[in-house]
This record gives C-alpha cells, structure tokens and sequence, in this order.
C-alpha cells in the first residue's frame, strides 16, 4: 500500500473531534489557549495516542512537543511536520490542530502500511503559536529556530501578569514528557506544514490543495498612553488628559494611514485596554495592539514610520509610547519544497492552486533552518479566529495525503 493510500479519513476525523472537546465551548469552537490546563489536556492526549503507536516523545525547554518515528538510519537528521496545538480565546477546531494531527496521521499512515524510511520522522505540535495570551505568537518555533531568545520569552506575562515561564512549569508538569537536553532547536532536514487557509481563496476557487509559495511580513505593536485620573463630574473637558480619547484619536488617525488602494495593507487593533476601568473616574492610562502585516517588508517600513509619527502628535496632551513586540520578515519557501507539493498534488489527482499565506505560520521560523513549504487546504466560507471555524474530513484527508508523498520523498532524500 502506498503512503496516501494509508491515510484514514475517519481516524483523522476522529482524532479532530477528541481535541475539540479540550477546552470546547458552547459555540462549537475550542478555547485552549498557549500553555493553560487544556493545552495541557491535548498534550497529553497526543502523547498517549504517540505511545500507543511505539513512537518516542520528548518536549524541549520552550514546550514544543515532537513525536518521532523512527528511520533505518537514524543518525541523520529528522524530516519534521506539525503545527500548533493552542487556540485563539474564540478559537476555530481545525486551526493549527489539524497541522499537528495531519502530521501524526502521516506517521501512523506509514506505519499501517509497514513504509519505512530513511531519514526519522517527526510529528511537532509548536508552543504558542497564537500569541493571544502570551505576545509574540510563533514563539515555540521561533526559540528552536533560534530567532527568538528562550531567556527573554520566559519572561513574557500575559494579560493577567502570569509568566511563560510559570505557565511553562505547569504545563510541563501536567503533561511530563522526556526533555531535551539542547536549550534549543536540532539539525533538521525538512519541514512541511498542513494548514487550514483561514481565508476563501481555495472554496472560490474549487481547488482542494493549496501550494504556498509563502508569508507575508508581520509586525506588532502595543501603544502605551499616559494621561491623568480625574474626576468624571467635575473635571471640565478641556482640563482633561483623557487618555482613552487620546487613543481613540491616535487610532483613527492609523486606520485612515493604514488605508490602501488595492487593499493589500493588513492593519488591526485587536485589543484595547483602558485603566483604572472605572466609569466615573477619567481613563488614566490606554493601551492597545496594532497587528499589521503586508508581502512587502519596504512598505512595512513605511508604514511603520508613519504610525510612530502618528502616536505623540494625535495622543497630545497624554503622553505616549510605542513598543514593537514582533517585526518577523516575508517568508519565501524553498523551491524544491513547492514544487514537491505541487506534483504531488498532481498525481494524486487533487485540484490545487499556487498562493502566498496572509497569515503567519510556524514554517516561516523553521524555513530559515531547513527546505519548508506548507499545503493548505480549504475552510468553511474561509473563517478562521473564530468559533465556526469548519473543514471536511474529505479535505483534511487530501491534505494529508499530498503531506504523506512530500514526507516520504524528504525522508529518503
Ligand atoms: C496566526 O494565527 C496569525 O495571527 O497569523
Ligand atoms: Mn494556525
Ligand atoms: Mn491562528
């Protein structure tokens, strides 16, 4: 039996489904967000199913998780799949999950049908990806590829104060698992990630394989504005340092900058923040993040110039700041890893398309260290971040198999 012949569609359904209920909500989305008891809960639950299988499992000192299959020469360098396994607050049950569980699909797929491989195989669920509780997202995969510093991220609180680090402890005492001894990342020798599209360029298209070419740039920022707590019935307007209003100006003056023509430019305000919170009492102090990607890095540049003009001018007379948390650079994935997905999509029979990524992925870390490439497939009217997130098994399963044929050449490389 050849490897995509291998692929259970049910088994992958199946596997979606007991994931979805760790930190399942009402609307039929998943709540299982970067390092809390649920991720916890689908760790463990990927590592039971890991063992049940004979394959080895082992975590590294950022929590990333790999599952590996052994190869007949086990000295060489791992080919990797996976993605992530944390949601956004309102999250989507296809979103990162099906990254990982396509993977593990792949690694059981091959052993079902007895295909052994040169180069070890590893399934890979990266930590934090999201980067709604903990900023930046990605963070897993940018610690091993060695573009973020694991020291620094440990020190990152999340909304609450709680420390990655903290949070990393309890996570990894939950769901215990052999650790590496390398601080970061190891050698490997490719990677490819499946994903959902979260967008609706696949479903317009009728097309079933997306091959991503790569991802656009993406930056983050949170603005700080300091004003002055006052009275809210007796201060006069004009004697004010409102620094709620303050943001309100400094962000309309953004969406209007950030407004292009060919509607290219992505520019978000995802999170707001007004202290002390109290209705009768004059915001204090406001902060909220920007989100703002593009294909091109010279217009983010551009654009980002702009926006730090913006902050002092329009927040007058608070005061403000404006830190950058994230500045990740367009991804281009390697040749070899695109046309390996294109043809074997081809072969397979499954319509496909080229397309670029809008949002941002693990592989755009772990291409700086190895061939990557990704393959999407597509999504319900290309919802994403959000509870009603959906994907067919029909199509979930396709992907994989193109996933299966990519891996197998990789590994015997
Ligand atoms: C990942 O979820 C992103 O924000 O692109
Ligand atoms: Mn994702
Ligand atoms: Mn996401």
């Amino acid at each position: 039996m050849s490897g995509a012949k291998a692929v259970r569609e049910d088994r992958l359904w199946q596997r979606h489904a007991e994931m979805a209920k760790l930190g399942g909500t009402p609307k039929g989305g998943v709540n299982r967000q970067a390092l809390s008891p649920e991720d916890a809960a689908a760790r463990n639950l990927l590592a039971s199913w890991a063992t049940a299988r004979g394959f080895s499992i082992f975590t590294d000192a950022i929590g990333n998780l790999f599952v590996r299959r052994q190869g007949s020469d086990p000295g060489l360098a791992p080919v990797a799949s996976g993605s992530h396994m944390d949601s956004q607050p309102t999250g989507g049950r296809f979103d990162g999950m099906y990254g990982v569980l396509a993977a593990f699909e792949a690694l059981e797929a091959l052993e079902d049908a007895g295909i052994q491989t040169r180069r070890p195989l590893m399934a890979v669920a990266w930590t934090n990806e999201e980067g709604s509780r903990f900023q930046p997202g990605a963070m897993g995969s940018a610690v091993f590829a060695g573009r973020f510093k694991l020291d620094d991220m440990l020190g990152v609180k999340d909304w609450e104060g709680v420390s990655l680090g903290e949070a990393l402890a309890a996570t990894l005492n939950a769901a215990p698992a052999p650790m590496l001894d390398a601080m970061t990342g190891f050698p490997l020798a490719g990677y490819v990630e499946a994903h959902i599209e979260q967008g609706p360029q696949l479903e317009a298209e009728c097309k079933t394989i997306g091959v991503v070419t790569g991802i656009q740039g993406s930056r983050r920022y949170i603005v700080h504005i300091a004003g002055e707590e006052a009275h809210a019935g007796t201060t006069p307007r004009s004697a004010r340092k409102d620094a709620f209003a303050a943001a309100t100006r400094v962000a309309t003056a953004m969406y209007e900058a950030t407004t292009d023509q060919d509607d290219a430019l992505r520019f978000t305000i995802g999170r707001v923040e007004v202290q002390p919170g109290s209705p009768n009492t004059v915001p204090g102090k406001a902060s909220f993040t920007i989100d703002m990607r593009h294909p091109e890095d010279a217009v983010l540049d551009v654009m980002e110039k702009t926006l730090l003009e913006i902050v002092p001018v329009r927040a007058a007379p608070c005061s403000a700041r404006t830190e950058r948390v994230t500045n990740v650079a367009p991804t281009n994935f390697d040749r070899r890893v695109i046309e390996l997905v294109r043809e074997k999509a081809e072969r397979l029979g499954l319509s496909h398309m080229d397309m670029p990524s809008g949002a941002g992925h693990d592989a755009m870390h772990i291409a700086t260290l190895c061939p990557a490439g990704m393959i999407f497939v597509p999504c319900e009217r290309g919802i994403s971040h959000n509870e009603i997130e959906n994907a067919t098994p029909a199509d979930l399963a396709a992907g994989t198999r193109v996933l299966v044929e990519v891996l197998l050449e990789l590994a015997n490389y």
